[in-house]
């Protein structure tokens, strides 16, 4: 979950670190931390609560020399936020130090047994287990700090990515992980590691991704050198990764977010680049090409994602059974793991995920692979977990996602799963050819629809400041609209704090319409397609419960314009293809509430952008 930088070579580590940090911060943020390895052999450790500008208060004064150290920016899991649970953590002799992202599940255990043997605690962390479990494993066997690291590995029971460092060492960094990404950057004679290449793509493009239960050596003037746990030598795959950099920085927005949210219009381009060919009239997808057979024989198709991309697999399932006519199921991976799911070889299972590494999807996915399924990811982080553990899959390329609510990486999951469905549903041939063409033309008119559509933000931030002090809100959407009430009410909770909920239109006088009176904003997704006007009488029982309204509606829709003193128009366009119309107010919405509130967009309480832990 959390953000993790290393460095050793030539420069200074700390500017190194920090930037990394503040590049990783979206990961984490509840406190941070650096060790360094003075220039006078002093090992500096450093740690403050808050984000990463107070650790760089605090070592404002300090000595930060060091061409070797390790960072952090943390995300609680055991222990609250707080400067003694920050990492990096400390060992008992003050000889190691180290950094961990993910969960030990056997920490109460090992803290018990390390404690017999004199070994003192001064977080409650689960981390800090594993700093004196490898101190405990060096000193008790004489062990070199790689072997020490991974026989104490070898008896830990959970999630991590971890670097160490060891003070009577300046020439060595080792890091190694199971279940939480890790990344090592390959320079002129200096290491970078990090829990992505965000931080590192600035420095070099020759990255390694670790495997799981693997530990790298990164030493000074010497190859880099990976072992697995058993101490055996696994050959060293470089990889050329390159990273746009300007999509890292906020572009002149005042957030995140927003950037994001303004991004799409190109984002969606980039999608569509070399998949939609408007010259030959057909999408295209590599995946489906190469797969072809195996896809066309799915007798059913298992999707399984977490929060906002659970809701672009809803509208993923209506598209699918649309244009390929194969039944689609989808499930929340965090259920689907858990349960004991029926899955058939002759299934497709489909991850979607924007950063590639929450836990919970990589375990569904493992659990598919295992019943012989065939896996197919749709992912935007390039080289994440997720996108190596499937057997095949299309990136969505909207370019790295950094506010915590997911915006362009929304509309990105619903383009790619529109072009899948119309590449898989034209090689079933279960598609009119017809409506293939109409979808495929109106595909490439919806970023330009997005553009008229941000082009009233002034107008949505002007609605905004009438309901930021609503305490709850209701979305309502009908057919392709309700994934999109759901994820309305999503980005409203994640980021104002304010209780929303999603629900099908219909559903509403079947409970939720005892709550509404004239308290009770009700955000109302009717757009002129489908079941038009059977939402336009559901609009009809709010208003007569003095609920207040604001409608989405399609661009000259005078019936509503009647009916509620508050809209937003969106463009006209085809029915399946409404919801990447329709979420864009939405978005906005919710931004200016949060912002009008006051509360930190980018980063908001509680949450983290990549949910690597249970
Ligand atoms: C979205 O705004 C959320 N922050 C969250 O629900 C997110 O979509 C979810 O954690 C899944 O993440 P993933 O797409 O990276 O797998
Ligand atoms: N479990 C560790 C802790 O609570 C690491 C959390 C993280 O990944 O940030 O400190």
């Amino acid at each position: 979950m959390c953000g993790i930088v290393g460095y050793i070579g030539k420069r200074q580590a700390y500017p190194v670190l920090i930037g990394g940090l503040h590049r990783l911060e979206y990961r984490g943020y509840d406190s941070a931390g650096v060790a360094l390895l003075s220039d006078s052999d002093r090992l500096n450790v450093y740690k403050a609560k808050g984000k990463v500008s107070e650790l760089e208060a605090v070592a404002e004064e300090k000595d930060c020399s060091g061409t070797v150290g390790i960072a952090h920016t943390r995300w609680a899991t055991h222990g609250g936020p707080s400067t003694v649970n920050a990492h990096p953590h400390v060992s008992e002799s003050g000889n190691l130090t180290l950094v961990h992202n993910g969960i030990i599940e056997n920490y109460a255990v090992l803290r018990d047994q390390l404690k017999q043997r004199g070994y003192h605690f001064q977080s409650e962390t689960d981390t800090e287990v594993l700093v004196q479990l490898i101190e405990y494993v060096q000193t008790s066997l004489g062990l070199s700090l790689e072997d020490a690291v991974q026989a104490a590995l070898k008896r830990v029971i959970g999630a991590y990515a971890i670097v160490v460092l060891d003070r009577r060492f300046p020439d060595l960094l080792v890091a190694a992980r199971k279940s939480s990404p890790m990344v090592v950057g390959i320079g002129e004679a200096e290491y970078f590691i990090a829990s992505d290449a965000s931080p590192i793509a600035e420095y070099t493009k020759q990255m390694v991704y670790l495997k799981d239960e693997e530990v790298v050596v990164c030493e000074r003037g010497r190859e880099l050198r990976v072992y697995n746990l058993s101490g055996e030598n696994v050959p060293v795959e470089v990889k050329n990764v390159e990273l746009d950099l300007t999509m890292l920085d906020k572009g002149g927005f005042p957030h995140f977010m927003l950037k994001e949210i303004f991004d799409q219009p190109s984002v969606l381009q980039d999608c569509m680049r070399g998949r939609v060919l408007p010259e030959h009239g057909r999408v295209i997808l590599s995946a489906v090409t190469e797969h072809r057979e195996r896809l066309c024989q799915a007798r059913r198709i298992v999707i399984v994602s977490c929060g906002t991309s659970w809701h672009a697999g809803l509208i993923g399932k209506q598209l699918l059974e649309h244009f390929c006519k194969i039944p689609v199921e989808v499930e929340y991976a965090s259920e689907f793991r858990y349960r004991e799911p029926v899955i058939l070889p002759d299934d497709v299972v489909m991850a979607i995920s924007q950063s590639g590494e929450t836990a919970d999807t990589l375990a569904a996915i493992s659990l598919a692979r295992e019943a012989g399924a065939f896996v197919f990811g749709v992912v935007n982080a390039v080289g994440s977990s997720i996108a190596r553990n499937t057997d095949t899959g299309t990136y969505i390329h909207v370019g790295p996602e950094i506010g915590v609510a997911s915006t362009k990486a929304f509309t990105g999951q619903v383009c790619v799963l529109t072009m899948l469905a119309l590449a898989l549903g034209e090689a079933r041939g279960t598609v009119d050819a017809g409506e293939y063409k109409a979808v495929l033309n109106e595909l490439q008119q919806i970023p330009g629809k997005i553009e008229r559509i941000l082009a009233q933000n002034d107008r949505i931030e002007t609605l905004s400041k009438i309901f930021t002090y609503a305490h709850n809100f209701l979305y309502l959407g009908r057919g392709w609209n309700y994934p999109v009430a759901l994820e309305g009410a999503l980005k409203l909770k994640e980021i104002s704090y304010i209780h929303a909920e999603g629900y099908p239109a219909a559903e509403m006088k079947h409970g939720p319409i005892a709550l509404i009176d004239q308290e009770m904003p009700v955000v109302f997704i009717a757009t002129h397609h489908q079941l038009h006007e059977k939402i336009i009488s559901n609009m009809q029982e709010v208003r007569s419960r003095n609920g207040r309204i604001i409608a989405i509606i399609t661009e000259g829709d005078e019936v509503v314009k009647q009916m509620v003193s508050e809209y937003i128009e969106v463009p006209d366009t085809l029915a399946c293809l409404a919801p990447l119309l329709s979420v864009i107010p939405l978005q906005l919405l919710a931004y200016h509430i949060a912002v009008q509130k006051g509360l930190n967009v980018d980063q908001p309480r509680n949450l983290a952008k990549s949910v690597t832990v249970e």
